[in-house]
């Protein structure tokens, strides 16, 4: 049995990352002189390009072209892969250096120089001319008209669902409660901005409209696989003849999830100057380039008997998708697990609008569904007169009620019970404004956390050299999550060694397939390939070792063979039997003896409902002259299958509840209703949380053994730390002041 919450082991990348020593996309500079490629945005939000005059831009110093719909053909339309498979897309890339303008931001030019500086000058200096018409921006007018998704590109399950006749059940209800609650569009924001560097070589500057040399980039990008497939569709290439690259992640949050069309015309500029470009967005573009999270309106309804008992609810929710390419913000999917109830019904439903498309942000639908969820929750405890814990536990969901099976485990109780109890919520009073501090009301509220248990196909390498190096080796990345470490712990685990004896090599697409790094899907997918090529390669050590004539466990059989602490490895009925792994690698005659793995999800999927749970308590202070709200203490407790390594899955628990602190109170994306454009595109009017936002918090971790879910037993960590915290803010905000906020984010206006 593993350890079901793992040492706490520093991170492995962490001294190259504060020395400066961890090298970013942008930072790349391969060989052959690199130049520059700036982008020029529309300024328009629907339209025609009429004209392009580049002869001042031209003229200027250090210009080596301008690339427009005048000289460039369009690329090739990327259609969406599964999200199952590699994820790869490019949404809108067809569409870039046309005539046709949809969304204000689409680049309609790219300029390259030889400095970065020369390049923003010729494009600030660019003539564009548009035929502008009128963007159609309307959500909130149109949620009548909202319709069904074409596809579900969020996750494998139906648009809507009913079980039992909950219309009915509803108007039977003792007690109801509804409320129609509402999300912002929101900004991922990660510190790393996108960034592209392209070489090509071999046909060099040649090669005009499609194929011809090999392309390498090195790319700002949550999935390296996937963004080669993206390239090599979009500029008609072969996928042998390109390799993407990114060793270090500045923060995905979901934006690097996608690839954009930026990184396929990073290349067409470069061919175009028979040059490496470098191209970088602005802070300003990553409003317009790379998705958001769109907004919800969602309507929820409960109805309960008077003890508590959940009789049915309804969770409808309608979220916004750009016109030109579709994503659905599934934020109705996680009510449909939560708590036991047989009469339930969901739906989802989009208005088009005329912006670039949204994509997935942290915790995409589930953030959002459970923030209306947790908050309507709130509301039937309140009309209940019942505490909010209690609420849940009286309907505490044994099997998933969506689809009668097993969860492969679950412990919320335990989550409920631990965070409770360090939390303080005994000390609760239940009526609103009834605890305060000096002028502060003082708020307590709580709401239940859950993140679904996602697996994708990975594959590993794990390779031990005579010179008693090892090397695990995937084509996965590192988002700051901290998939070095524990890859390079989980092979070590396996081989008697310590984590900093094995060295993870990630990130480029010479290694083994993976999928991207999201969905907090990483641990348990590349995760489990590692467990299993690591586990491969001790067995093949252990058949040269029993093998070798002169070796010291000669004769054994494999299975009387065991690793011990120090990479040893040690007959199991003798320990004076023992050889260093190094010298079963050298004493083969082989450079390196290698461990490979191709890891697949299982039937886990069809035998069992997947899931990691939370809970989550919060205390807000709220000055109700002011309307500020601080969040002096948060307490919560997570259930997510093994934990590998302790600090950093901690380290994922507090980032996810700082994007929480930011999705409750700050963030929210404002567009110019008759344009398109984002009005507060920079991270001075865009507001994230800083450390003076994100005061006490305190995580624990509950340990969880789960032998189903995946060979490595994980459920992953990366983003259900954003869930449910919004709801228990908002929650206490209610309780401290009486007033119920259902329009994230909770601003000053909001409560006075
Ligand atoms: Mo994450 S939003 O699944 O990259």
């Amino acid at each position: 049995m593993p350890t079901l919450i793992g040492p706490a082991v520093d991170r492995a990348d962490g001294r190259l990352k504060v020395t400066g020593g961890a090298k970013y996309a942008a930072e790349f500079a391969p060989a052959g002189n690199v130049c520059h490629a700036v982008l020029v945005s529309a300024k328009v939000g629907k339209g025609r390009v009429t004209a392009v005059d580049d002869a001042a831009a031209a003229a200027l110093p250090g210009v080596l072209a301008v690339l427009s719909y005048r000289n460039t053909k369009p690329l090739k339309h990327v259609p969406p892969s599964e999200p199952t498979t590699l994820a790869s897309q490019m949404p809108g890339v067809e569409l870039m250096l046309t005539d046709r303008v949809v969304f204000y931001g689409q680049y309609v030019a790219v300029v390259v120089a030889e400095t970065l500086e020369q390049a923003e000058q010729a494009a600030r200096v660019l003539k564009v001319t548009y035929a502008a018409e009128t963007p159609q921006l309307d959500f909130a007018g149109r949620v009548k008209e909202a319709v069904p998704p074409a596809n579900r590109m969020a996750k494998d399950e139906p648009a809507d669902t009913e079980r039992g006749k909950p219309a009915d059940a509803f108007a039977a209800a003792a007690v109801k409660v509804a409320g129609v609650y509402s999300t912002p569009n929101e900004n991922h924001n990660p510190m790393e901005m996108h960034a592209t560097v392209a070489a090509w070589d071999g046909a060099g500057g040649g090669g005009g409209g499609g194929g011809g040399g090999k392309l390498t980039v090195w790319d700002a990008t949550q999935g390296v696989v996937a963004t080669k497939a993206a390239l090599a569709t979009a500029l008609e290439l072969k996928p042998d003849d390109v390799r993407v690259v990114d060793p270090y992640v500045g923060g995905g949050f979901g934006c690097k999830g996608t690839t954009w069309p930026h990184t396929a015309l990073a290349a067409v500029a470069a061919r175009a100057v028979g040059r490496p470009v470098r191209l970088m967005l602005t802070r300003g573009q990553m409003f317009t380039g790379v998705g958001y999270r769109a907004r919800t309106r969602q309507d929820v309804r409960l109805g309960a008997k008077a003890d508590g008992t959940l009789q049915a609810f309804a969770h409808d929710s309608v979220s916004q998708t750009s016109d030109y390419s579709e994503f659905l913000e599934a934020a109705a999917l996680p009510t449909r697990h939560l708590y036991a109830c047989d009469t339930a019904a969901t739906t989802h439903r989009l208005v088009k609008v005329d912006t670039h498309q949204p994509n997935q942000m942290r915790a995409p639908g589930e953030c959002t569904g459970v923030f209306a969820f947790e908050c309507a929750m709130d509301e039937l405890a309140v009309a209940l007169k019942m505490d909010p814990v209690e609420l849940r536990l009286k309907n505490y969901a044994e099997v998933d009620p969506e689809n009668g099976k097993p969860f492969t485990s679950k412990s919320l109780r335990q989550c409920y019970q631990q965070a409770a109890e360090r939390f303080g919520w005994a000390k609760r009073t239940p009526e609103p404004g009834s605890m305060t501090d000096g002028r502060w009301l003082v708020g307590y509220g709580m709401a239940t956390a859950t993140y679904p248990a996602n697996r994708l196909p990975a594959e590993a390498r794990v390779r031990a050299f005579a010179d008693g190096s090892v090397v695990v080796q995937s084509a996965t990345q590192d988002l700051g999550t901290g998939t070095y470490t524990i890859m390079a712990q989980t092979a070590a685990d396996e081989l008697g060694l310590p984590a900093e004896a094995v060295k993870a090599q990630i990130a480029d697409t010479n290694f083994p397939k993976a999928g991207i790094s999201g969905g907090s899907s990483t641990a348990a997918s590349v995760g489990s390939a590692v467990m299993m090529a690591a586990a491969g390669l001790r067995e093949k050590l252990i058949v040269l070792a029993v093998a070798d004539v002169d070796g010291p466990l000669y004769g054994l059989k494999p299975g009387d063979v065991a690793v011990a602490a120090g990479g040893k490895l040690v007959a199991n009925a003798d320990a004076t039997r023992s050889v260093p792994i190094r010298d079963v690698v050298a004493r083969s005659g082989k450079n390196v003896v290698e461990g490979e793995f191709s890891a697949k999800p299982g039937d886990e999927k069809e035998r069992f409902s997947r899931h990691a749970f939370g809970a989550v308590f919060v205390e807000v202070r709220v000055d109700p002259a002011l309307g500020i709200v601080r969040v002096p203490r948060v307490v919560a407790a997570y259930a997510a299958g093994r934990i590998l390594n302790q600090k950093t899955a901690r380290s994922q628990f507090l980032g996810g509840l700082a994007f929480a602190h930011g999705m409750a109170l700050l963030e929210a994306t404002v567009t110019d209703g008759r344009t398109g454009r984002v009005v507060n595109d920079d991270l001075s009017e865009y507001l994230v949380p800083v450390n003076a936002d994100v005061q006490q918090v305190d995580v624990i971790q509950v340990p969880e053994a789960d032998p189903f879910v995946n060979p490595i037993g994980v459920k992953g960590v990366g983003e259900i730390g954003i869930v449910g915290a919004p709801a228990a803010i908002a929650n206490a905000v209610y309780h401290a002041t009486g007033k119920r906020v259902r329009d994230l984010p909770i601003t000053a206006d909001k409560l006075l």
